[in-house]
């Protein structure tokens, strides 16, 4: 199973910068990224265009958008469909996100409905899930993350391809804080999402990635991504510089 080395760039970047980001990336780890690893690049979308040809030629170098509404087209103005961001290079993309959830106010239902439709038109989906520190506190982790998951998987066929299907574990109170997780409540909450991707996958469970994301640096990178049931990162902050980004992908 490759790790899923990802960069969200949220709302950052002209499509300039994307594009220098990205080529810059390639040029530092390129050559030297190891076997076991993929890289993704989830710029805003006017960005993805010119990202995607900084990209090119590479193939474990993939590109991903960071939304997209579960239509196929229609008069949903300013959203987005998978097949738009097929079209415009993409292979992955995001869904309920943290941001999307708690800023933009999606629900359990409509990230659930996104998971299917965007799995179903061709894209591979990371599904982020993750709580809050309130819940946390209340000892109500792994109670949110299976509800998180259970709506959110809900109508994926149960023979998906597993590696079309990524879940990204970011709690809340660690996404851009600089407050990483400890490696017990990392190795503790991916192995409860483990344990209900194989209740409702069966044994295609262990192949689903399991991505952590949360304040993740340079400098934490390499112990997190060597935890059980860590399948990469999902990276936000550090990932908006190529130096620093291509530390965390090469990170051993
Ligand atoms: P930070 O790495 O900035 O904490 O963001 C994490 C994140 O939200 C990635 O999707």
């Amino acid at each position: 199973m490759k790790k899923l080395m990802a960069a969200n760039w949220k709302m950052y970047k002209t499509a300039e910068e994307a594009f220098d980001t990205a080529a810059e990336l390639v040029a530092l780890c390129g050559a030297s990224l190891p076997d076991d690893r993929e890289v993704l690049v989830i710029p805003p979308f006017t960005a993805l265009g010119r990202a995607g040809q900084a990209l090119a030629g590479n193939p474990r170098f993939l590109l991903g958008g960071q939304n997209f509404y579960p239509e196929e087209q229609g008069a949903f103005t300013g959203e987005i469909s998978p097949a738009m961001l097929l079209d415009a290079g993409c292979a992955f993309a995001l869904a309920g996100h943290s941001e999307r959830r708690h800023v933009m106010g999606e629900t359990d239902e409509m990230v659930g409905r996104k998971v299917a439709f965007g799995l179903e038109k061709g894209l591979s989906v990371i599904l982020c899930v993750g709580e809050r520190i309130e819940e946390r506190r209340a000892g109500q982790v792994e109670d949110v993350l299976r509800v998180q998951l259970d709506k959110g998987l809900a109508g994926v066929p149960r023979d998906v391809d597993p590696v079309r299907l990524v879940v990204a574990y970011e709690p809340v109170w660690a996404i851009g804080t600089g407050e990483v997780a400890g490696p017990e409540e990392i190795v503790q909450a991916h192995g409860a999402v483990r344990r209900e991707l194989l209740r409702l996958f069966g044994e295609a469970g262990h192949e689903v990635r399991v991505q952590y994301g949360g304040s993740v640096k340079p400098d934490n990178a390499a112990e997190i991504i060597h935890l059980d049931n860590v399948d990469g990162v999902l990276v936000g902050g550090a990932s908006l510089r190529a130096d620093s980004f291509s530390r965390i992908v090469l990170a051993d």
